[in-house]
């Protein structure tokens, strides 16, 4: 569990219909900007004890990637004492819990809110990650898999939406991994944006990753 001491501001819109989403660069709304990431909702067909049947699907995704988590895993792997992050420029991930639960870093100096950590499981649908987002993702002791259904334009090759970027030589990135982070979690059947209010930050306590 998560252990919050602090004065959470809290948003109770529902993030996971698309037609309530703020795209990512949708900045109409200048004024007091909150950055939102977009969730993309599952349709649950049955669910009981034994049993999940759902349909996963992302429209427009022409890629199915599978993350597999044995244990407590990072994705991409540290360099050293460096933290290293996946970029892609010419595809957009839609990660989907299948088994688990993965905290996602997504950092984006384009952004206004630069800085996010995203305590993902299946409820809350797939997590958009849109292009140039550097992401990274760590597993529990219990592991985890993940689905991304991606989307990826004509220009994706492979060989270079996979190689890890260290932060050994991104000040850019390092800088950004500085600012307060917004929370995204699972609470009371839907998803809330939580973000610390700095004045009355005196402590945090959270999982650090
Ligand atoms: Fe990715």
């Amino acid at each position: 569990m998560i252990t919050f001491l602090l004065t959470l501001v809290y948003e109770n819109e529902d993030y996971s219909s698309p037609n309530k989403h703020r795209c990512s660069t949708d900045k109409t709304v200048k004024e007091d900007f909150e950055m939102r990431l977009n969730f993309v909702p599952t349709h649950v067909f049955r669910e009981t004890p034994q049993v999940s049947f759902f349909d996963a699907g992302v429209k427009g995704s022409n890629g199915s990637d599978v993350v597999i988590h044995h244990g407590n895993a990072i994705s991409p792997p540290n360099d050293g004492d460096y933290k290293q992050y996946y970029v892609h420029r010419h595809q957009i991930d839609h990660n989907l819990v299948i088994e688990g639960s993965r905290i996602f870093t997504l950092i984006n100096p384009e952004w206004d809110e630069p800085h996010h950590i995203i305590y993902l499981n299946r409820a809350m649908g797939a997590l958009q990650i849109p292009a140039g987002t550097f992401h990274r993702s760590t597993s529990n002791q219990e592991g985890s898999i993940v689905l991304n259904q991606a989307l990826r334009d004509e220009k994706f090759n492979p060989k270079n939406e996979f190689t890890p970027v260290s932060l050994r030589d991104r000040k850019d990135i390092q800088e950004a991994l500085k600012k307060d982070p917004v929370y995204w979690v699972w609470e009371k059947d839907q998803i809330k944006r939580i973000k610390f209010d700095p004045i009355q930050s005196k402590k945090k306590v959270l999982y650090k990753l």
